[in-house]
Order: structure tokens, then sequence, then C-alpha cells
């Protein structure tokens, strides 16, 4: 009987687990197989086809054929009972009546699943706020650098790359500083080898630029410098630097100031405070240094919220922040390159760019720049 009823069932659909559904399913089939072992492999057939019907429609196809009123092989097959002895008739109705209340039972149990899973995928609800993709961004350093090369670009300069792994001669001796100067002591310097040394400062790329290139110049030195310094709240061993060299004929003290103001203005702002006082660089005469009053303790030279008479940290109570060292180009180092000084003329300007940052936004640790917490990152 059985194997022909099998044939209703289309051979094409996929089968599932009716245990998932039902756990006593495999008792149930040796039950229905100790009966009838016939009507055991219809019943675990149909079973494995409600098990696995994908969606609604299939599943309503599938009960259809296994349980419709009409054509259902089951309902077929309770259908031809009469024809079957008293003793025969007993065996299989009750083995065909078990059959029909459990695949029943599956049919529901695979229609619950179904449409609760149709439930938790309406639950999108389009109206929460969206989750913004991260997105990264540029450092604060390095919004700094682009901000400076923009405005240089715009005065005319551009950019020089020179090495961060540098000669002795290039970051010292063509700049001036003679043999065991005090100056160099100022630059607390890593060597490499005697000859070879991190670079303390971005000026040695003047050099480097006028060795390979012919007046007039003007171009900014932006990288990373290196010092053997005790680190505090305003020292790291690793800072930026960008140098700008402007060489010409009869380039005066007033072109740079005029440059150190424009730079003043629109870096720091309309109104900043600044100071331009006298200072010694090997590698300009007369030599200046740019000063704007400390962001930190707004001058006052106090520390913030600290007992009277703290000094502020960040500019050990001067009340003011160097911001950067200029001057006008010494003769020596246009002889160094082989340039006559009655010749060409030329200015010189060298800052730091942490400390511009920290006088901009009031940010009083230099050592935050590089320690990549993303609470201080995302602030700028
Ligand atoms: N190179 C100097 C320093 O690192 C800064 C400087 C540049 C000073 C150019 C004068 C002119 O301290």
């Amino acid at each position: 009987m059985s194997d022909e009823l099998i044939k209703a069932l289309d051979p094409g659909w996929d089968a599932g687990d009716a245990s998932t559904l039902v756990p006593e399913h495999a008792a149930r089939l040796a039950e229905i197989e100790a009966l009838d072992p016939a009507l055991a492999s219809l019943y675990a057939r149909g079973a494995a086809v409600l098990a696995g019907a994908p969606d609604a429609t299939a599943l309503k196809e599938r009960s259809v054929a296994l349980l419709g009123r009409e054509r259902g092989v089951i309902t077929r097959a309770l259908a031809e009972l009469p024809k079957l002895s008293l003793e025969q008739r007993k065996v299989h109705g009750k083995g065909l009546n078990l059959a029909k209340r459990w695949l029943e039972e599956i049919e529901k149990a695979r229609r619950e699943t179904i449409e609760r899973a149709a439930e938790t995928r309406e639950v999108l609800d389009v109206t929460l706020p969206g989750r913004r993709p991260w997105v990264g961004h540029a450092h604060v350093l390095a919004q700094i650098r682009e901000e400076l090369l923009d405005l240089f670009h715009g005065l005319g300069y551009s950019v020089y790359t020179s090495p961060e792994v540098e000669l002795d001669s290039y970051n010292f001796g063509k700049l001036n500083f003679p043999p065991d100067h005090p100056a160099r002591d100022a630059h607390d310097t890593y060597f490499v080898s005697p000859e070879v040394l991190l670079r303390t400062h971005t000026s040695p790329g003047w050099v480097r630029a006028m060795e390979e290139r012919r007046p007039p110049l003007r171009l900014v030195f932006p990288g990373r410098v290196y010092r053997a310094e005790q680190v505090d709240a305003s020292h790291m061993d690793q800072f930026h630097q960008m140098d700008g060299l402007f060489v010409d004929r009869d380039v005066s003290l007033a072109d740079l100031k005029s440059t150190l103001n424009t730079f003043a203005r629109s870096i720091i702002g309309r109104d900043v405070r600044t100071r331009l006082i006298p200072i010694y660089f090997p590698f300009v005469e007369p030599g200046a240094q740019l000063d704007v009053a400390c962001a930190i303790c707004d001058g006052s030279g106090r520390a913030r919220g600290g007992a009277a008479g703290q000094r502020c940290p960040v500019c050990k109570g001067s009340g003011w922040s160097e911001l950067l060292g200029a001057g006008m180009v010494h003769p020596n180092v246009f002889r160094a390159v082989g340039w006559d000084p009655e010749e060409v003329t030329g200015f010189a300007f060298g800052m730091g760019l942490e400390r511009i940052a920290m006088a901009r936004y009031g940010i009083p640790e230099i050592r935050l720049f590089l320690e990549n917490d993303l609470r201080f990152l995302h602030q700028f």
C-alpha cells in the first residue's frame, strides 16, 4: 500500500529533522514500525517533508498531499481499510490513526516556527535612529601640518622633504655650529654613529635644498625631529617641526616680521598676544624667538586650580610659550653651500607643531599627542 502512496509525495521536497519539532518523534516512529513496517516508511518521509518545508506555502502543499481530506495519502489509506479483514483492519487502522495525529502535530509545530521567524524579521523598526559607521580622521598634528602647508602654499612656498636620519655635518656643521660649541648641548642628540644622528631639527633641510638648487628659494620643511630630552608636560624626545626658508636678493628683517605676523594671525587667531625677542641660534643673525601668551594659564604663569604660588606646568611660570625660532640666514650658512652672502640674503623660521596645537586648543600635556588615546584624539 504505502509504496504506491509514497509516490504521491514529491521526491524533490527537501527533508528536515522532525525530532527538532517534536522530541518524541523517534519513539513514535518505532511504535508505528512495530505495528506496520510499510506504513513506517511513509510516516518517516511525511514527517521529514513537513519538518523541511521552507515556508508557509510549501508546508500547506505538503500537508494537503499527506493529510488532505480528499486526496491526502493518509485519508486514502484510511478509506481502503474496509476492504481488509477485521484482524488487519485493527492493526492498520491503529497505525494510520496514530500517523495522522502525529503528522498533524508536526505540521502545527513547523507552522509555528515559520510564523515566529516571520515575526522576528518584522521587528525591524525603520523609525529608530541609524547606526553611524565609525569614521576616523586625521590626527590633530596632521591637521595642523595641513593647515600650515595651506598657508605657506598661499605665500608661494613649496615642500622640501629631508631625511630623519641625518649626517652630523648637515644637522650641525654646515649650519654654523662650531665644533664642541655649547650650542650643540641645547640639542641633546641621539647618535647612530659618530657621524650619523637622528635630526634634532628640520633646519638641515635648508642645506640640502641649497646644495641642490639655485636661488631664489621659498621652501617649507615639515617633519619629525628627535631630542634626548627629559620627558615632561612640555617636552618629548620626538616631536614635529616645520622650518621655512626664503632666499633671494635684498630680503630684510621686515619681510620676516610680516611673514611671522601673517602666520600668527592665521594660525593662532587675530587677537593673539605675541612677542618677538632676540635669541641666539648659530645659523641665523640676528636671531629671534616668537612667543605667544601661554594658552594654559592665559599668560599669568600660575597653575590652574593649583595652590597660590604654584607655577603653570607648561610655560614654567613665564606666562609665555615659545612658538618658533627665526632670523636672517647666517652668512656662514650660505658660504657652506658655496653661495655668496654679498649676493643672496634670506630669512628662516622653525616652529614646533605640538606647541602650536597646545597654544590653540589649550592642551596641557605634550605626551597626549603620541598616546593614541581616542578620547583625546576625537576632540579635534
Ligand atoms: N632649528 C631651530 C630649533 O629647532 C629653530 C629655528 C629655525 C631657529 C629657523 C631659527 C631659524 O630650535
